[in-house]
């Protein structure tokens, strides 16, 4: 894998950046997971599956490769099997930040800094991150290719915030000190489960949950309910 870090954004015309494959072609396990996408609409309607089929792209890319990122010719295959003019898939790759462009590292930090997570100490969690992979931009990746550090606006978490998803995964509740543990952890190839690094249940409050902690009943409320 090229690193994507040597190169620059419009350093070379769309579609002839060096690290772009010049084929792509589903494998049997892609290929399940588009039969499955494509029955879910009618006959004529199979472009509604772009967004979940560029998915496909990317996931593919992720197990092939070890990177997670949609080339120019994985949205070229996803345009010829939905039938649909090529540049109808790219103006949907290239409009959501979901999808990556480029090669990225092992692990995708996407680290959330809109107000909530501002305000509860994401300015924390994003020098953690810098210190732990040397990255100093955002979009760049780690020298070892281990790592790439993006921002993100809301990723609807607020309540746990702040917020580092990493990959498809939410880590919640992070200061500078559970950030540099959990990267440690990554760099070894040991994930700790995903959710609250506080030990919180869900988004329940710290401490535990304060209401609804029991399922009895008040006397002859189940009866009035039936
Ligand atoms: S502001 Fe970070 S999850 Fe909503």
């Amino acid at each position: 894998m090229t690193d994507a870090a040597e190169v620059s954004p419009g350093e070379f015309p769309p579609g002839q950046e060096p690290y772009q494959p010049a084929r792509f072609a589903f494998d049997a396990e892609s290929e399940d997971e588009i039969a499955v996408h494509l029955a879910k609409y009618p006959p004529g309607r199979q472009a509604s599956a772009v967004i979940p089929l560029l998915y496909v792209v990317q996931t593919q890319m992720k197990r092939t490769t070890g990177s997670a990122w949609v080339p120019r010719a994985g949205m070229e295959a996803v345009a010829a099997r939905l039938a649909m003019p090529p540049i109808r898939v790219f103006e949907v790759a290239t409009f959501y930040l979901m999808f990556n462009l480029r090669p990225i590292g092992k692990w995708h930090l996407q680290l959330c800094t809109t107000t909530p997570c501002w305000l509860r100490g994401s300015d924390a969690v994003v020098a953690a991150c810098r210190e732990a992979t040397g990255i100093e931009g955002w979009g760049e990746t780690s020298a070892d290719g281990m790592f790439t550090m993006t921002e993100v606006e809301c990723v609807g978490a607020c309540v746990n915030a702040p917020i580092l998803q990493v990959n498809d995964d939410f880590y919640e509740d992070m200061d500078a000190d559970r950030t540099r543990k959990l990267l440690a952890a990554l760099r070894d190839g040991t994930p700790p489960p995903a959710g609250s690094m506080a030990g919180r249940q869900t988004s329940a409050p710290e401490g535990g949950p304060m209401t609804l902690t029991t399922l009895a009943f008040a006397p002859g409320e189940q009866a009035d309910a039936g």
